[in-house]
């Protein structure tokens, strides 16, 4: 379905029981919400899930640009307001994460859980913001094939494969200003390092053991910092870890929301 908020159409899906907790999936960099269909279908069992496609991804509009993370930040508060969740636990993958992380640092009574797979609390590196900028400049100036098929890598321990196909796909399948637009609000994003130490809800940190994107050391020294914060690391597993450790993934998760979940 499309939801109207913030002027722009945000295309998104809700399942599961009404009147169960909340969960709402942000998904990663350039992806849709069909990167969460496994991880959706299972937490539906238990909570009322909504997943939904980042402004100028998959069926979700545009909107004007530049548009900062603080962008993201608000189509999400706006989302829980429009289906009617007060509170919501959070999953974010990657870019996902940097909108979480914020979300829970500028509005904290609305989230009961934050679960941070594969991201990281620090902004760019002056090294990050150049490959931003390079990307942006590719992708305007065309070369979205070649941007995904150099990206692709760096997403997946086994970018050759069945998952690479299906993940690569789901890129082309985006708007390339879409991509830009977001490769913008990243470069752009705020540093939530010095927030994590008041995060005052149950947090799960998540990350492939063989992402070099936000490796493990990442998730390890932001867990570190949120008070009793745990850190799972899952063998085998890339950047995109719910993708490549899929069971591993679901059960660290469906675990951790089964007990913070408010009752
Ligand atoms: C993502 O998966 O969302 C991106 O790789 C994050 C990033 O590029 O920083």
């Amino acid at each position: 379905m499309r939801l109207a908020v913030n002027g722009i159409e945000i295309g998104c899906d809700l399942q599961g029981p009404e009147g169960r907790p909340w969960v709402v999936m942000i998904h990663g960099f350039p992806f849709t919400r069909a990167l969460w269909t496994r991880q959706a279908a299972v937490l539906a069992a238990d909570f009322r899930v909504l997943t939904y496609d980042l402004r100028g991804l998959g069926e979700s509009g545009l909107g004007p640009a530049p548009q900062p993370l603080e962008a993201y930040v608000d189509d999400l508060l706006a989302l829980m307001d429009a289906v009617g969740a007060p509170t919501t636990a959070l999953v974010g993958l990657s870019m996902g994460g940097y909108i979480a992380l914020r979300a829970v640092e500028r509005a904290p009574g609305r989230f009961w859980a934050v679960a941070l797979a594969d991201t990281r609390a620090e902004a760019d590196s002056d090294e990050g913001k150049l490959a931003r900028a390079a990307g942006i400049q590719a992708l305007h100036a065309g070369g979205q094939s070649a941007f995904v098929a150099g990206f692709l890598p760096k997403l997946l321990a086994r970018p050759d494969s069945e998952t690479g196909r299906a993940l690569a796909a789901m890129m082309l399948g985006n708007d390339p200003t879409g991509m830009a637009n977001a490769l913008a609000a990243m470069q752009g994003r705020t540093d939530t390092t010095a927030a994590l130490p008041a995060f005052a809800l149950p947090a799960l940190v998540v990350v492939g053991e063989l992402d070099t994107l936000t490796p493990p050391a990442c998730s390890r020294a932001m867990a570190e910092r949120i008070p009793g914060a745990r850190v799972e690391i899952l063998p085998g597993a890339g950047h995109v870890s719910n993708l490549e450790a899929p069971d591993a993934f679901d059960a660290a998760l469906t675990g951790f929301l089964s007990v913070a979940a408010p009752r």
